[in-house]
């Protein structure tokens, strides 16, 4: 293997942290031998602080009605073709009850940002799942707010936001994003969270349509000096009726090189192999856990909304009942010799 790059991922390995030219040329000459050494030593790193623990995370979209329009997404306010839902409290309340029996004690709450899930709103749904169920984890995934907002909510109960910052390049942000969007704000929020102290996610699509080595390698700093407790990547996929619909995809290979990385850059992350990653390639999500991703997120939404939640074409999971969803994923992690954990499934503390 070509020294510079073995020198780099042996950096990486025992530093957590490369210079962005350096990021940049690990991703740009990745070869087979590369690829082998960064999986094992992402897998190694995982099996230190994890060991062959998968944590599931219940997914209930409960709404599809969002104000904004980023470009590359299927529910974006200009998709007319879109049919819009929103779940009452009642039915949010029913897929925590059938999630807790199998099983589940973190509930992920994600919509597009509709105007009716006030902090009010909001406030009553989060303590009643933890008045129920006191020692699940909620994590929150509903796009952007202010910090008075997030401090409502994290102190009616939410434990976990999720918010990808997309791309850290600000340019490359205003082109998958209209005007009325700002890089700075999302930046922002992200800051806020953490500040008034939630578990944080941030994440990007890989394979987003302008994206390049350089962009990715700002992604990867920005990861290793924000520092949070959760990173979601999962592939673009184009969605028929947006303004990417002509664009590729992004593809299984760079994925998990990266879930490798980010593995390498915080070995106690929290790092999802996502429904994304499922899509594009049967087998995806595994072949993210054995790049080093400890996370799977199965589907409690309720099987009537499954197929409107289109994020993108041809989402996986749409048709299976949550149980079916739960006991499949169980032997596709199974099979690879790992194991599914129901615990609330925090983040290790620790020097890793
Ligand atoms: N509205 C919330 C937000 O903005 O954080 C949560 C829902 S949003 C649909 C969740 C994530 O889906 C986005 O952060 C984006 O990265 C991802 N996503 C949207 N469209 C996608 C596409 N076409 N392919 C892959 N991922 C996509
Ligand atoms: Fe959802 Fe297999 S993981 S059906």
């Amino acid at each position: 293997m070509e020294e510079k790059i073995k020198f780099l991922i042996e950096k990486l390995n025992n530093e957590h942290s490369l210079e962005l030219d350096e990021y940049e040329y690990l991703i740009d000459n990745r070869t087979e031998t590369a690829r082998n050494l960064l999986k094992s030593l992402a897998v190694k790193a995982r099996k230190k602080v994890y060991g062959n623990s998968v944590y599931i995370r219940g997914l209930i979209e409960f709404s599809n009605i969002c104000k904004n329009n980023c470009y590359y997404c299927g529910i974006r306010r200009d998709n007319k073709n879109c049919d819009r839902y929103r779940l009452t409290k009642d039915q949010i309340l029913e897929c925590t009850y059938e999630g807790y029996d199998l099983g589940f004690r973190t509930f992920v709450l994600q919509s597009g940002e509709d105007s009716y899930f006030t902090d009010e709103v909001l406030v009553d749904i989060i303590s009643s799942i933890k008045q129920k169920h006191p020692d699940c984890a909620i994590t929150l995934s509903i796009g952007e707010r202010n910090k008075e907002s997030y401090k409502k909510l994290f102190n009616a109960g939410a434990d976990r936001f999720l918010l990808r910052h997309e791309t850290a390049d600000k340019e490359h942000y205003e082109k998958l994003h209209p005007t009325e969007m700002s890089f700075e704000h999302r930046m922002q929020n992200l800051q806020d969270l953490k500040e008034i102290g939630y578990q944080v996610g941030c994440g990007f699509m890989v394979g987003s349509p302008y994206q390049t080595s350089k962009t990715l390698a700002k992604d990867l700093k920005f990861i290793e000096e924000f520092s949070p407790e959760m990173c979601g990547i999962g592939p673009f996929i184009p969605h028929n009726s947006t303004p990417f619909k002509d664009n590729m995809a992004g593809t299984v290979e760079l994925t998990c090189y990266l879930l490798s990385i980010i593995r390498l850059i915080k070995p106690n992350i929290l790092l999802p192999a996502t429904t994304a990653l499922g899509t594009i390639e049967e087998g995806g999500r595994e072949a993210g856990i054995l790049s080093g991703a400890n996370v799977v997120m199965p589907n409690l939404s309720p099987l009537s909304v499954r197929k409107k939640y289109a994020l993108y074409n041809n989402k996986i999971c749409t048709g299976e009942e949550s149980a079916q969803c739960r006991t499949c994923l169980e032997q596709k992690i199974k099979a690879i010799g790992y194991e599914i954990v129901t615990s609330r499934g925090d983040m290790k503390e620790g020097n890793f």
